[in-house]
């Protein structure tokens, strides 16, 4: 396992883009929301995509220089025309929108169409924490899924992400997958060349696999997360990113007609912000401080595991496996780009385990 440091990772993502054709604003937003990703140790959506996503650019999937445009802009609610953009630009436009309408009116719901896939949805509504605004977000994605019963990809594992902001601490952020795991976890095994648990996916005849090939490459399906409640949240969260937005929808979402839903609500507006803060602390104090169950020496808040894997990896470095090494290096060979000048000599000699 070698490491790589904060600075030149997001260096060597925005590089990659760029060497592809992006613009220097799309790559520079995107590897901000992958960056997060990787520091904080959800290794499923950041540079472990970034071949794909060079492939997607070069297929004109994603779009190098877009031309996104306001559909609608009515009050609390604005419609976004991605233009094919990188979904991480645009799902940062989004979300930075839906924040300014709810400083103005309370709440902003951002609604967005044509546009591709947007990574962790954990990024977005940390922003709108960050602005003391609990944000929501949640995407449509590609059919990976089969509904409860059915042996066939059907639905995205659309992700739903909230953020709570709380006073002087990091906030809480539920940020999930629809299916019991995301599809980029069965890449990460597969990369390691790790078996699966048996209720992660099923293999293309609809029985559980434990290899990730088949739950996810070999054209296998997810398995929704608690069965009919995950395929009902996942519908759920097609009528809003797909069906209203006017995006793809169900089995017929390509890479490049995904939607988004972004929304802040400004608590402050809602309830006076000692009180709020007051009430928070106290249900949080109930979660954290309750009885133990046996073995167990911390209960977590969401999205606590990621804050502390993210001071751990912007000291100690963001750990890259050899697998992905090696995919990184030819994928920078082929953009001209040298993986010495991101990996220091000796950070690779330290850090190999
Ligand atoms: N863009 C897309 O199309 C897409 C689709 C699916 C998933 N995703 C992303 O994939 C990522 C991973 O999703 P996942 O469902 O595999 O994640 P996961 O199963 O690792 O769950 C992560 C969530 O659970 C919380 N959590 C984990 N362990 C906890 C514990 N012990 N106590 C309290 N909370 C705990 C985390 O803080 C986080 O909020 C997410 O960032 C999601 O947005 C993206």
């Amino acid at each position: 396992m070698r490491t790589i440091n904060p600075v030149n990772h997001k260096k060597l993502i925005i590089d990659v883009l760029t060497m592809a054709g992006l613009t220097t604003e799309q790559a520079v937003t995107a590897s901000t929301v992958m960056a997060y990703a990787d520091q904080r140790g959800i290794d499923s959506h950041g540079m472990i995509l970034l071949n794909t996503y060079v492939e997607r650019i070069e297929k004109q999937i994603i779009k190098k220089k877009p031309s996104y445009t306001w559909e609608l802009n009515k009050g609390v609610i604005a419609l976004l025309d991605g233009d094919l953009g990188m979904g991480h630009y645009i799902g940062d436009i989004a979300m930075k929108k839906a924040i300014q309408l709810a400083k103005e009116h309370t709440i902003g719901l951002v609604f967005v169409k044509n546009t591709s896939h947007y990574g962790a949805s954990g990024y977005y509504t940390e922003l709108a924490a960050k602005e003391d605004m609990i944000g929501f977000s949640t995407t449509n994605t590609l059919p990976l899924m089969a509904p409860t019963g059915g042996a066939e990809r059907v639905l995205g594992n659309n992700p739903i992400s909230f953020s709570i902001p709380r006073e002087a601490e990091n906030p809480i952020i539920l940020d999930i997958a629809s299916s019991v795991v995301a599809a980029g976890k069965l890449m990460v095994a597969e990369q390691k060349k790790q078996e699966i648990p048996l209720d992660w996916a099923l293999d293309i005849d609809g029985n559980p696999t434990t290899d990730p090939y088949a739950g996810f490459k070999g054209g296998g399906s997810l398995i929704p997360l608690g069965n009919h409640k995950g395929y009902g949240l996942s519908l759920i969260m097609d009528v809003l990113a797909g069906i209203l937005t006017g995006a793809g929808y169900g089995k017929n979402v390509g890479h490049s007609d995904i939607g988004f839903v972004m929304m802040a609500i400004n608590t402050s507006a809602v309830m006076d912000k000692n009180k709020y803060n007051t009430r928070l602390n106290d249900l949080t104090g109930m979660v954290k401080d309750s009885k133990k169950a046996k073995g167990t020496d911390n209960i977590y808040l969401p999205g606590e595991i990621e804050y502390l894997n993210q001071k751990t990896r912007l000291a100690q470095g963001i750990p890259v496996n050899k697998n992905l090494y090696t995919e990184l290096e030819k994928l920078t060979a082929k953009l001209g780009l040298n993986m010495n000048d991101y990996f220091t000599v000796q950070q690779m000699d330290s850090s190999i385990v």
